[in-house]
């Protein structure tokens, strides 16, 4: 039995109602710069995980802040009616440092909009998807339909460290029909999406070094080689010239349904004009299924300090995504391998890892999967949603599908085109958001009619 249209009615009617609470809400969370990246004040995260368990105790959820060793989680639970499913809702409250805060248009801490869209850190990026979950439970007032538990991670951004043992730690709290992750994107405004794949992911350190401690580069250039251009060369046969990755034992996959057009992605991407795209095979394969390989950063003198004088060590960040089915232990033993095999002139090397998180493939079937495409299909006025992979990586997915492998997993989001996660000027567009919250409120009504 699907979601009738009084109960619809009566939905979108209380969705609207919560919305504006909802939005300020999600502002004040924006507020509190919780990210779990080293450096930072981890304080904001105990702050942010506070707040978190104020709005979930304030939907009637039984609620504690819970860690295994890593930074704050938030779980709140409320019980099934007889004979109901119960429902688990997934997001992260930690965000993305905000990088150069002089290219922000207005300050990332303190959301403002602009053009119909909440510009700051985390407003989409998982703020928003926290706000859904919230906005959902707020329109069932205390009539809700299934059982519920929330779980709100503090350490997604910086690669979910402890969240295997929290969910080992809590599995019983946590035990599930359905797992709603709400921390995608959606194929565009106006077009809901599913994700079906995410991409892995494995970051590694390498540092090279040549010489004991810099030295006179007119004396000796010519004959004994630099750390940076050892580097430089090093990270060179990580590409063939068509700039597909070239490093062996990574898997390799392809065949996405859908595909991204040149124009949108370049747009998106802001690519300089000039600038080609790297790689082979159609747009979504090589940003969905097939692994790619970036430089994040390199640790060297920097322009204005160096002098004439040879580098002894330089290091660098290298991130690898992984196509959905590989395995990051072996994929970073692959790439380790590689950057021994190669590092020029007998460079002395060491490489190592710095995060890891699996890819994963979801299946989208089975009755659940009705209920949930047409709550996204009625909340996008008859829109069905399409499937989607995603280059990025949401770790806890395969957490989850490990821990709970009964679990339905339902991957959505609030992001679009253009939110920018991530980047400088990240933002929510408020129309879909809308949307999501409506969705939410008509999936968790329709999972309520499934018969397991
Ligand atoms: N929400 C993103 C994942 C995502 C990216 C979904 C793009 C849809 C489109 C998530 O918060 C994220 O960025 N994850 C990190 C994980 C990493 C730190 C292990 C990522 O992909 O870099
Ligand atoms: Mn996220």
């Amino acid at each position: 039995m699907t979601t009738d249209d009084a109960t619809e009615t009566g939905l979108r009617t209380a969705v609207e109602r919560e919305l504006p609470r909802v939005r300020a809400d999600l502002e004040q969370l924006v507020r509190i710069p919780g990210i779990a990246f080293p450096e930072f004040d981890h304080t904001h995260l105990d702050r942010s995980a506070e707040a978190v368990a104020t709005l979930l105790r304030g939907c009637g959820l039984d609620t504690e802040v819970v860690r295994a060793g890593g930074h704050p989680a938030v779980l709140g639970r409320r019980p099934a009616p007889a004979g109901a499913p119960t429902v688990l809702l997934y997001a992260h409250h930690d965000v993305q440092p905000p990088g150069d805060e002089s290219l922000w248009d207005s300050d990332p801490f303190e959301p403002e909009e602009r053009d119909g869209r909440l510009y700051g850190r985390g407003a989409a990026d998982d703020k928003a998807g926290l706000m859904a979950h919230v906005a959902a439970l707020r329109a069932f007032n205390d009539a809700l339909p299934v059982g519920v538990v929330v779980f709100v991670e503090g350490e997604e951004e910086y690669g979910s460290a402890s969240l295997a043992d929290l969910l080992r730690l809590h599995h019983d709290k946590l035990l599930a029909d359905v797992v709603v992750i709400a921390d995608s994107a959606n194929w565009d405004i106006g077009v809901p999406a599913l994700t079906t794949s995410l991409r892995g992911i494995v970051n590694c350190v390498a540092e090279v070094r040549t010489l004991d401690a810099a030295v006179h580069s007119g004396m000796y250039g010519g004959a004994v080689p630099d750390a940076l251009t050892a580097l430089a060369r090093l990270l060179a046969t990580l590409h063939d010239d068509a700039g597909d990755v070239t490093v062996e034992g990574l898997a390799v996959g392809s065949g996405s349904t859908l595909d991204l057009s040149a124009e949108r992605v370049r747009a998106e991407a802001g690519m300089v004009d000039g600038v080609r795209f790297t790689g082979t095979g159609s747009l979504a394969d090589r940003l969905w299924t097939k692994p790619s390989l970036s430089v994040l950063g390199i640790d060297a003198p920097s322009v204005l300090q160096a002098g004439n004088a040879l580098v002894p060590v330089a290091r660098t960040k290298i991130s690898a995504r992984l196509a959905p089915g590989d395995d990051p232990v072996k994929a970073f033993a692959a790439l380790r391998d590689h950057l021994e095999a190669r590092c020029p002139w007998g460079a002395a090397i060491t490489v190592t890892l710095d995060g890891a998180g699996a890819p994963c493939v979801i299946d989208t079937t089975g009755p659940h999967y009705e209920a949930v495409r047409s709550a996204l299909r009625a909340a996008w006025g008859g829109v069905p949603p399409v499937e989607i992979g995603v280059g990025g990586s949401i770790p806890a997915v395969s957490t989850f599908q490990a821990e709970f492998p009964a679990a339905t997993i339902v991957v959505t989001g609030v992001e679009d085109p253009d939110t920018r996660a991530h980047g400088p000027n990240e933002s929510l567009h408020l129309g879909e958001f809308a949307r999501v919250c409506l969705a939410e409120a008509l999936m968790l009504d329709g999972l309520a009619r499934t018969t397991r």
